[in-house]
């Protein structure tokens, strides 16, 4: 199989420890990395050992006139995704952006015409929608696993503190446009992209925990006709959060994590309806009581062969690999991206969070 030259921008916490582990691990049989563009010098030094036979360099603009390179992956600051990815576009490189893709619908609409006109392949790095947590909880609301399924719950929590770019409006960061994408993106993601969902309720605020300007906390329901319920939180200051994602459905309960998941669930059958009483309840002894029975159940639990950050980025660097060589349609692509964009547009227009840093 022919490998693909690829040339990454940014050798960060992500374009190194995520997008790099994996170029120099066994699941990569699919790219060869060329280059490596990164402003800073250490950094760039770091990429000659860790990518051997690489060239580094310091400005992006230089690959514009090089003539071997099949993709390009943008892993720059939030900010500078989109000025960046529509240059290279515009210079005919396939692209690879990072998450969060863009700031709003308009600019995702840019690109994709930039793509087009340029006859270039557009790809977007959500690989939560790789991951096996993800696909697994697809499987349960798809079949019906644990009942039609009533309410999603999706937690992406935690209690910490940050300091860095990652706090700040000007850089496009909040937990809205950095964590947000992955739950966010698997809400829709389990809603199946329905064309109609609708944002019912969000909040989205600054809690007094972190540093910067932008929000550290998000709570969205969303819906679609005939969907359920998804219930949303990206909180920095949640202590006892314990699954990223729960399905109720009406013969039970699946909840997962990025490692395990666990369930359970009755069966047709195996509970005959208790006749409705329309009058008090009592026990053994005449005395007033409560509903109360042995529900016959069944429980599971597993765990899964790898994460977001591993399985799930192979899978979309694969996936991303046969729609450069073969066209094949990625199961992360602009229109999904889109609906994504989307609901952080609307989340970000509610935020509580006012702008102190330029
Ligand atoms: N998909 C994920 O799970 C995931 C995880 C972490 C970060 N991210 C995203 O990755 C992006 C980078 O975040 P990070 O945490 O790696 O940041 P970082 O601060 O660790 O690194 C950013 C790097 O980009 C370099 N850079 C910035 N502008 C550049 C330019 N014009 N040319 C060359 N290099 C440039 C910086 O010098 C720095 O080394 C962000 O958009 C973030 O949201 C995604």
């Amino acid at each position: 199989m022919k490998k693909l030259n690829l040339a990454i921008i940014g050798q960060g916490r992500s374009g190194k420890d995520i997008h790099g582990k994996y170029y120099i691990s066994d699941k990569n049989v699919y790219y060869n990395i060329k280059y490596v563009v990164e402003l800073d010098e250490h950094r760039r030094e770091v990429a000659k050992e860790m990518y051997p036979g690489c060239e580094v360099l310091s400005d992006y603009k230089e690959l514009f006139n090089k003539k071997d390179i099949d993709l390009v992956v943008n892993d720059t600051y939030s900010n500078l995704h989109f000025s960046i990815t529509k240059e290279l576009l515009e210079n005919k490189f396939n692209v690879l952006c990072e998450k969060p893709f863009v700031r709003n619908r308009y600019e995702c609409d840019v690109l994709e015409n930039t793509a087009k006109e340029n006859g270039v392949v557009l790809a977007v790095f959500q690989q939560s929608l790789y991951s096996p947590m993800y696909q697994d909880a697809l499987r349960i609301v798809n079949d019906k696993v644990v009942g039609e399924p009533l309410q999603i719950s999706i937690r992406y929590n935690g209690f910490s503190r940050r300091w860095d770019w990652q706090t700040l409006q000007t850089r496009m960061a909040g937990n809205v446009f950095n964590t947000g994408p992955h739950p966010l993106g698997i809400a829709l993601g389990l809603l199946n992209f329905d064309e109609n969902w609708e944002l019912k309720f969000g909040s989205v605020q600054l809690s007094p925990l972190s540093s910067g300007d932008a929000d550290d906390y998000c709570k969205a329901i969303i819906t679609a006709p005939n969907k359920p319920v998804v219930d949303v939180e990206v909180n920095s200051t949640d202590a006892f959060s314990t699954y990223n994602i729960k399905i109720q459905g009406t013969r039970g309960t699946f909840q997962a994590t990025n490692t395990n998941w666990k369930m359970k669930y009755i069966v047709d059958g195996e509970n005959p309806e208790q006749p409705v009483k329309k009058d008090f309840l009592v026990n053994a002894k005449g005395n007033p009581a409560y509903c109360s029975e042995k529900l016959i159940s069944h429980e599971e639990e597993g765990e899964y062969n790898g994460t977001a950050f591993d399985v799930g980025t192979a899978n979309l660097y694969k996936d991303l690999y046969f729609k450069i060589t073969e066209g094949k349609e990625m199961y992360v692509n602009v229109d999904k991206a889109r609906h994504t964009v989307r609901l952080i547009e609307q989340l970000q227009s509610l935020s509580k969070a006012h702008v102190k840093y330029l």
